[in-house]
């Protein structure tokens, strides 16, 4: 196997990694600036601590649960940009904000290989609020956009319309990743790319149980009947912190077996700019063809 990469979005000048440590990560997200747990960052932060004390909102447990604090007024929802991205940022009770800043590097990737063929399909699963589905649509891709949440599919929808892109650009659909796939294997419908981020554990529509040492090995075994002849990538990443890049790698190679490419696969990660350290997020591994295809 070859090595590890680090893959680092630093493309970005909507959002910043301030500072981290303590467990902690202090974040800038548009004109707003939050303060959020960080199971990895466990060194100490380089800022003030009246930088962190003046962020708008901390992520923090309050007796019930963990929900924000507000420290100071900040828009209920607001706008960023990401290359020719616009999408909706705005607190959620399960503390993310509508964007994973450390998936930008991926939608690039995508979008540089959708831009070489002529309206190729690309399927994007567990797709939150669609910020790959909307960067592949803009490069030209048919995209079928699918999570099992509709709250997830609005806000995608939202970001669709934000990025002006027409209403037809994007299939939506709202279903059980698994059963869906499979649906689609029985129909004969193929995909040139594949995108999915599995979460360590979800539910789909009625109630199924995604755990992702069981349910993930099913469901990459069910997208190879939906790969068209000629793949353009496949790409998956994980947020699971018992999962391994190894393991995406080993995966995703054996599923691309006969296909004429290549795996990398490593960790996403982003910089913070204090004092330039590298703080991992979460792991990958993503297929291409070979250049001469
Ligand atoms: C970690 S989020 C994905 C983040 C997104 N890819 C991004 O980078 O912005 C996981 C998503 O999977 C969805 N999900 C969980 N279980 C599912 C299932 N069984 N079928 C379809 N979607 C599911 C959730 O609703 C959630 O939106």
């Amino acid at each position: 196997m070859q090595t590890l990469d680090l893959l680092i979005s630093d493309g970005w000048s909507d959002y910043e990694l301030l500072d981290s440590g303590v467990g902690r990560k202090l974040e800038r997200f548009g004109a707003v600036t939050v303060v959020r747990p960080e199971a990895q960052a466990l060194w100490n932060p380089r800022l003030p601590q009246q930088d962190w004390d003046s962020a708008h909102a901390v992520f923090e447990y309050q007796g019930k649960g963990e929900n924000w604090r507000e420290q100071r007024a900040h828009p209920a929802q607001w706008t960023m940009r990401y290359a020719d991205l616009q999408f909706v940022a705005r607190l959620t009770p399960f503390r993310h904000v509508g964007v994973f800043p450390e998936q930008a590097a991926q939608w690039d990737w995508a979008s540089d290989l959708i831009r070489r063929r002529a309206k190729p399909r690309v399927l994007n699963l567990f797709a939150y609020t669609g910020l790959a589905s909307v960067a592949a649509a803009q490069a030209g891709a048919q995209v079928t956009h699918l999570d099992a949440s509709k709250a997830a599919v609005e806000w995608a929808k939202e970001n669709q319309a934000a990025c002006a892109l027409p209403s037809g650009s994007i299939r939506w659909i709202i279903d059980d990743a698994l059963k869906f796939v499979r649906r689609e294997a029985r129909r004969g419908v193929q995909y040139d790319g594949i995108i999915m981020d599995p979460p360590a554990f979800g539910r789909g529509t009625q109630g199924q149980v995604w755990q992702f040492s069981e349910s993930f090995p099913m469901l990459l075994s069910e997208c190879r009947q939906i790969l068209s002849p000629n793949p353009l990538f496949v790409l998956i990443t994980t947020y699971d912190i018992r999962a391994s890049a190894t393991m995406l790698y080993n995966t995703l190679s054996e599923l691309m077996t006969g296909f004429a490419g290549s795996v990398t696969a490593g960790e996403q990660v982003l910089r913070e700019t204090s004092a330039g350290r590298l703080l991992s997020t979460s792991i990958y591994a993503r297929w291409s063809p070979d250049p001469e295809q």
